[in-house]
C-alpha cells in the first residue's frame, strides 16, 4: 500500500485502570504539516503519540495513520512510520554509527541503498564526524539527533516526535528544528509533542490538549488570538505589590508572572495603562517599564488553561 503522509483520528480513546488518559479526541492532519501537540505533563501527549504511531492499542476510537489502521494494521504501520520516543534509548556502548546501522537492520534497510542512506542521514544530522564515537557520550543534544537519524532509517512519510527536544539547551534545539524544517520542505509530516512554546510557534498547527481532551486547534496565530483583551506588559520594583495593586484595578482580565514580569490582561490597554501607571505611582512603586505587548501562544495558552478549569 502507498503511504499517505495523512494522519485521521475519531474518538480515540485510552483509559488506563483509573486515568482516563485520552478522551475521545478527534485529529486531521494534512500530508507535509508540522502538527505541534502542546500540553502540561500527563496531559496525555505521549499516550495519544504511542496510539498513533500503532504501539498501544486505544481502548475505543480507531485512528487511520498514512492509509492503515493503527489497531488492526499496527505492524505494517510500524514499518512507515519514523516513532522518536519521550525516552528513546540509544545504544550507549555502540559507535554512532553502528547505532543507526542498528536500525537499518531492524527496517530491513539492505544492499546499495544501505550505505547510501546511512551516509545521507549522518550528513543530514550534522554527525558525519562524530561516526565513530560512542553514543554513550554525545552530548545531550547530540544524542537527540541521532534518535531521529534513526527515526529516519526507511525513510518514512510520517514522523512521530514525543518532545524531542526536552531538556536539550537552546543552540542544539534550534539546529534540530533546522532538521525538521529540511524534512517538513521534503514533505514529510511531522507529529511533535513538546512543553516549548517557541517550538509550537514554529508549527502550521497547533493542538491544545489538557487532561485528555483537545481543548483548541488552529495555527499559531489563531490561537494567539484566543487570548482575551489586550496584554500589557510591566516590571516595576516590587513584583508582590504590583501584583495587588493591578489584580484590583477595573478592566483587568487576568494576571501572569513572568520571572520578575506581569503580564497583564485588560479590556483596553490604552484606557488602563493610565489607569495602572497612576495607581502604582501613587503607592510609590517605582515603574521600570510598562508597555502594551502582542500576547504570545504561552499566554494564550495558560489564558485558555485557566478559564477551562474555572469550566
Ligand atoms: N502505562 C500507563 N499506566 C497507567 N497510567 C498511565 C500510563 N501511561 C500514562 N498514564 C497516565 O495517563 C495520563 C497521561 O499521560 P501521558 O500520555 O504520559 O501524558 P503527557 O505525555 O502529556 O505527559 C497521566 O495521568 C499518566 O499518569
Ligand atoms: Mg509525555
Amino acid at each position: 500500500m502507498e503511504a499517505t503522509g495523512h494522519i485521521q483520528a475519531e474518538k480515540l480513546t485510552k483509559n488506563f485502570r483509573k486515568v482516563q488518559a485520552v478522551r475521545g479526541i478527534d485529529l486531521e492532519v494534512a500530508p507535509g504539516e508540522i502538527y505541534g501537540l502542546i500540553g502540561p505533563d500527563g496531559a496525555g501527549k505521549t499516550t495519544t503519540i504511542r496510539m498513533l504511531a500503532g504501539v498501544m492499542k486505544p481502548t475505543a476510537g480507531i485512528a487511520r495513520v498514512s492509509g492503515f489502521d493503527t489497531t488492526r494494521q499496527a505492524e505494517k504501520l510500524r514499518l512507515q512510520v519514523g516513532y522518536m520516543a519521550q525516552r528513546f534509548s540509544l545504544y550507549g556502548d555502540l559507535s554512532v554509527r553502528e547505532n543507526i546501522e542498528f536500525y537499518a537492520d531492524i527496517f530491513g534497510v539492505r544492499g546499495p541503498e544501505r550505505e547510501e542512506r546511512i551516509q545521507r542521514l549522518l550528513r543530514f544530522a550534522r554527525l558525519e564526524e562524530f561516526q565513530g564515537r560512542d553514543a554513550g557520550v554525545l552530548s545531550g543534544g547530540m544524542k537527540k539527533k541521532l534518535g531521529l537519524a534513526c527515526a529516519l532509517i526507511h525513510r518514512p512519510k510520517i514522523l512521530f516526535l514525543d518532545e524531542p527536544t526536552n531538556g536539550v539547551d537552546p543552540i542544539s534545539r534550534r539546529e534540530f528544528w533546522d532538521i525538521l524544517s529540511d524534512l517538513h520542505i521534503d514533505g514529510v509530516t511531522i507529529f511533535i509533542s513538546t512543553a516549548y512554546m517557541d517550538e509550537a510557534e514554529r508549527c502550521s498547527r497547533v493542538g491544545l490538549m489538557y487532561q485528555g481532551e483537545i481543548i483548541r486547534q488552529g495555527s499559531p496565530a489563531e490561537l494567539r488570538q484566543l487570548v482575551r483583551g489586550d496584554l500589557i506588559a510591566i516590571v516595576t520594583s516590587d513584583l508582590t505589590r504590583t501584583e495587588l495593586l493591578v489584580a484590583k484595578t477595573e478592566g483587568v482580565v487576568e494576571v501572569q508572572v513572568y520571572g520578575d514580569r506581569l503580564h497583564v490582561f485588560v479590556d483596553d490597554a490604552t484606557k488602563r495603562q493610565a489607569e495602572i501607571e497612576n495607581a502604582l505611582t501613587a503607592a510609590g512603586v517605582g515603574i521600570k517599564q510598562i508597555r502594551r505587548a502582542a500576547p504570545h501562544l504561552q499566554e494564550a495558552f495558560i489564558s485558555l488553561v485557566t478559564h477551562q478549569d474555572k469550566g
